[in-house]
């Protein structure tokens, strides 16, 4: 906020708060106020006098006939709604009035979304890559959930163990590679990266975090200052955060002749940053084995493997954020098993996270998975990290018949069946259309890049929406499609249990719209 708005909002708290002091029975003077000793000896304090306390309406209704009546309704119109929408609902990252423009999603079934003005979306970005298995609930998840609820649904974690606790850590340390066998499960995915940042520095003894500048790790304390995006200045900045930029060529031109070379002259310019850093205060590197809010983005080969030989070198710890690629999103369980050769044998972090796809988006919960090692140190150490809802028995439940689901349903091998159609199409999007510079795709996962006839960057991520992607925003939403476009880039990543058939209906829709934005843009 700047300091005239700040000033505006300051001054109208003020002039509410001297509002009630008309009334004096109103006034309540603070002990000390009329204190007024005039002395000489100058030992004593200066006169001084308390500000004023106005008192401030403090009921808060706790029956039911102190509230409104509608609230017992089966239904509420739309206008009652938007109406409640105007007066009581604020969006997160974005300013709230772009709540208006927000369609009211009634039902969901398969891979669309239906809205209160008949709409009928197909779901482009699963929300925000999350509904992984679309909008009809396998029955299996519904039930695990309502039985749970029966059964008991809350334990604090520190207070009791739970059948589902001790069967999704089992099950999750099963799907992950040998030796990462610790898991604790909180709420989201900021908090998972939360505590896993915690845990590197309690492990290491060390406080410094390097991260990429292109990443997204949350929105939360340290989640917050390991990002790289612009989302990282909504919060002051802090010590002991170090950026790294990657290997890609998005803006910058990077020297080397061949890929390796320039893998090579990166993992140089990283290893001398590691040693002007100090290396014994590095606790950890935390990084998106595909970055994907950042657009798609896989390292080169041997990139990772070198981070992890760095790593090894200097005793730091890699966590793998496999916030939004975990779970299958990109044809593998995890997206950091896309650095691994033929026989199996890759770059296998120490710690990882991961949320979203954990429960297809049905209930609230994140996972941290750890080293054997790990494992055994907070045997007899506090991971210096909790939360009320870690473990949550319900939303554990969730989890763990939908990761069974995925497992039953070859989930991930159905998403490496389409990958090379879902690459297809993406291609095709770029030769027809000038506003799309290049994409990229992993899975069923992709993102476009768009451009300027000039060949500039349309906007940057930071910067407000400019009108032309508003307007294909629009025109998205005309041709039936909800979905996530974070200007410059445009992001695909449907539901994994999409047909091959809704994906192509899907990509023609996705064409018309970018048919306005090339005209918006100026080809
Ligand atoms: C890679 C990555 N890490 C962390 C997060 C934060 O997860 P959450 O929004 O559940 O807190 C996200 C969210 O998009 C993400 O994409």
């Amino acid at each position: 906020m700047s300091r005239l708005d700040l000033s505006k909002n300051l001054s109208t708290i003020a002039k509410r708060a001297r509002a009630p002091a008309t009334s004096a029975s109103n006034v309540y003077t603070a002990p000390g106020s009329n204190f007024s000793a005039r002395v000489k000896l100058g030992m004593q304090p200066w006169s001084h006098s308390l500000p004023i306390f106005i008192p401030r309406d403090a009921k808060a209704p706790s029956r039911m006939e102190d509230v409104s009546a509608a609230h017992w309704d089966e239904k509420w119109s739309v206008e009652q709604i938007r109406n409640a929408t105007s007066a009581n609902v604020m969006l997160t990252w974005a300013p709230s009035k772009a709540k208006h423009g927000l369609p009211i999603i009634t039902h969901g079934e398969g891979v669309y979304l239906y809205t209160s003005d008949n709409e009928k979306l197909l779901d482009w970005t699963s929300q925000a890559v999350c509904n992984n298995l679309g909008y009809t609930i396998p029955t299996a998840i519904k039930s695990a959930v309502a039985t749970q609820l029966d059964a008991v649904p809350f334990v604090y974690g520190g207070l009791g163990l739970t059948e589902v606790r001790a069967r999704l850590s089992s099950l999750v340390s099963e799907i992950l590679p040998p030796g990462l066998t610790g898991c604790l499960f909180p709420s989201s995915g900021s908090e998972a990266n939360e505590a896993a940042i915690s845990m590197a520095r309690r492990f290491t003894g060390r406080t410094k975090v390097l991260s990429m500048y292109r990443s997204y790790h949350g929105a939360t304390a340290n989640g917050a200052a390991a990002t790289g995006d612009f989302r990282r200045w909504f919060q002051p900045s802090q010590g002991d955060y170090v950026k790294v930029q990657g290997p890609h060529n998005i803006l910058a031109k990077l020297n080397g002749e061949s890929e390796q070379e320039k893998v090579v002259n990166c993992l140089t310019m990283l290893e001398e940053q590691i040693l002007y850093e100090g290396p014994s205060s590095i606790a950890c590197m935390i990084l998106e084995s595909i970055p994907g809010a950042a657009g798609c983005l896989t390292y080169p080969d041997g990139y990772l493997q070198g981070i992890r030989a760095l790593a090894d070198k200097y005793n730091f710890l890699i966590i793998s954020d496999e916030v939004m690629m975990g779970w299958g999103r990109t044809g593998t369980t995890w997206g950091f098993q896309h650095y691994t050769d033929s026989s199996g044998l890759g770059f296998v972090p120490d710690i990882v996270t991961s949320a979203k796809g954990l429960s297809a988006g049905v209930l609230p919960v994140s996972m941290v998975a750890c080293s054997d090692e790990l494992l055994s140190f907070f045997e007899e150490n506090s991971p210096g990290y909790g939360s009320t809802y870690s473990n949550h028995p319900v939303a554990l439940a969730a989890a763990y018949e939908t990761v069974k689901h995925v497992l039953e349903h070859n989930v991930v091998d159905k998403v490496a069946a389409i990958a090379p159609s879902f690459r297809q199409n993406m291609e095709w999007l770029v030769e027809r259309h000038p506003s799309i510079l290049q994409s990229r795709s992993v899975g069923l996962f992709g993102c476009l890049d768009t451009v300027k006839p000039s060949g500039e960057i349309p906007q940057h991520g930071h910067e407000g929406r400019c009108d032309a992607f508003s307007t294909y925003l629009g025109a998205m939403r005309a041709e039936g499609l909800i979905g996530l476009c974070r200007p410059p880039l445009i992001h695909v990543a449907p539901p994994l249990v999409i047909s091959e058939e809704e994906l192509a209906d899907g990509f023609m829709r996705h064409s018309r719209a970018l048919e306005v934005l090339d005209r918006e843009l100026g080809f």
